[in-house]
């Protein structure tokens, strides 16, 4: 079992659905990383590449896009959910974050997240020197304000 697999399976406990395998959360990765090639990141130059995991198996990337009015940037992981959602997909069982360094996601796109479900499984790839690691989203937005804490809904 890969460092990778065994840290998932940890954090497995209590959850709604199981871990992607192995095989699906490389295919995640790998599009993760090829999102970033087309990051739009002239004033950062900080690229980061994000993909979606449908749970009918389907991957949807993303990549941030940056504007001189800095505010109006978009992050990797809100442009692939945002684009998944606009496509007719909005299941996700995880997500992948390739940056250097291997950021974990902003608190921003870990809301945009929260709207689909907090057991989503997070992983970051340091596209430098491979590290990954895994999370799940409740464990990065605790007490998370959701839909049901709006009355009327
Ligand atoms: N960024 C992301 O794409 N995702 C995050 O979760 C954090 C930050 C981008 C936004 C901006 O283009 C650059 O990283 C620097 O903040």
């Amino acid at each position: 079992m890969s460092l990778i697999s065994a840290r998932t399976s940890k954090v497995m406990a209590n959850s709604e659905f199981e871990a992607p395998a192995e095989e699906d959360v490389n295919r995640l990765i790998q599009a993760a990383i090829l999102a970033r090639d087309h990051a739009y990141a002239p004033h950062s130059h900080f690229y980061v590449g994000a993909a979606v995991l449908l749970h009918d198996g389907r991957i949807i990337g993303g990549c941030n896009v940056e504007n001189a009015s800095y505010s109006l940037t978009q992050c990797a992981e809100r442009v692939a959910v945002t684009t998944s959602v606009a496509t007719g997909y909005r299941s996700f069982r995880a997500v992948a974050i390739a940056s250097v360094g291997g950021a974990m996601p902003c608190g921003a796109c870990r809301q945009v997240l929260a709207e689909f479900g907090m057991d989503v499984y997070v992983y970051t790839i340091d596209v430098i020197d491979g590290e990954q690691q895994v999370r799940r989203l409740s464990e990065l937005l605790p007490d998370a304000f959701l839909t049901s804490d709006i009355p009327s809904s």
